[in-house]
């Protein structure tokens, strides 16, 4: 099944909508459109989510932010006009911590500076795995090579990926995105890493396990036909595609700004 919708603030919900008890919005390209500083908020995204957290609607929001912590992304939502609370919001840096805390891992991080304060309760001392997100500035030689040796030094080395994005847009042009770097600690030790984030189940359940929620119970709304609509699908909830943020570069190249 695929709906689309112009934006959110579309009215009239697909006829699915009727058992429905918990969205999930993706927030980059849904409620905002990255560029300089904060970014713009969609027109009407505002009062779409006003008007969903009236209803008896559970809300969640699903992202793969990885250069800032829950907070500060936070920060800048509410900024932008979002009603939006941080225990609402689901990165991959705290479904990577509850997986670490579940596997009794303790990681070595290449993560952007930005990011490291959502660590900061994890025990790092001794680690046994290595876990990479978008870097940007913090992907040089050193701490690209220092993950590298931390792997090739384990017994059984993991790395864990937040997402595996290719490139990215920015105001000033295209970024390489964290899988790329993957690929590069994937052929060094010659192993596969497990992506945390979009499209990938294990992320998506997280977040039905906090709503408390069923799959078929849930809507997931996106952008991106592959990872917000097509991985919700995948795990059983239905999927609605809107026709803002990245919907219309989708058929020819998968350029995105977040
Ligand atoms: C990360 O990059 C920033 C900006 O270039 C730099 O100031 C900081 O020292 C770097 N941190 C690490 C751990 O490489
Ligand atoms: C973030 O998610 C979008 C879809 O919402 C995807 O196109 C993009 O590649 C993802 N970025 C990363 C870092 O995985």
């Amino acid at each position: 099944m695929r709906i689309q919708h112009s934006n959110m603030a579309a009215t009239g919900w697909p006829e699915c909508a009727k058992s429905l008890k918990g969205v999930i919005l993706d927030l980059c390209g849904v409620l905002y459109d990255s560029g300089e500083g904060d970014g713009v908020a969609i027109s009407g995204s505002a009062a779409a989510v006003k008007k969903l957290k009236e209803s008896d609607l559970q809300l969640r929001f699903c992202t793969n932010e990885t250069q800032a912590t829950r907070e500060k992304f936070v920060g800048k939502l509410q900024r932008l006009g979002f009603d939006i609370s941080v225990s609402e919001v689901f990165p991959p840096a705290p479904a990577a911590i509850a997986v670490l805390k579940e596997r009794g891992l303790r990681p070595h991080l290449l993560v952007h500076d930005g990011l490291l304060d959502e660590f900061d309760g994890v025990d790092k001392s001794n680690p046994n795995c290595v876990i990479i997100g978008d870097a940007a500035e913090n992907f040089s030689y050193k701490n690209l090579n220092e993950a590298f040796t931390v792997l090739i030094g384990l017994e059984k080395p993991v790395l864990f990926s937040l997402g595996q994005g290719r490139y990215y847009k920015e105001t000033d042009g295209l970024k390489l995105d964290v899988g790329v770097y993957m690929k590069a600690l994937e052929y060094a030790c010659d192993l596969k890493a497990e992506v945390i984030g979009k499209p990938s189940p294990t992320f998506f359940q997280s977040v039905l396990n906090d709503m408390g929620l069923q799959p078929h119970e849930v809507l997931m709304i996106g952008d991106d036909l592959v990872n917000d609509v097509g991985g919700a699908q995948r795990c059983g909830m239905k999927g609605v595609q809107v026709r803002t943020g990245k919907y219309r570069q989708i058929v020819s190249r998968d350029f995105s700004s977040c």
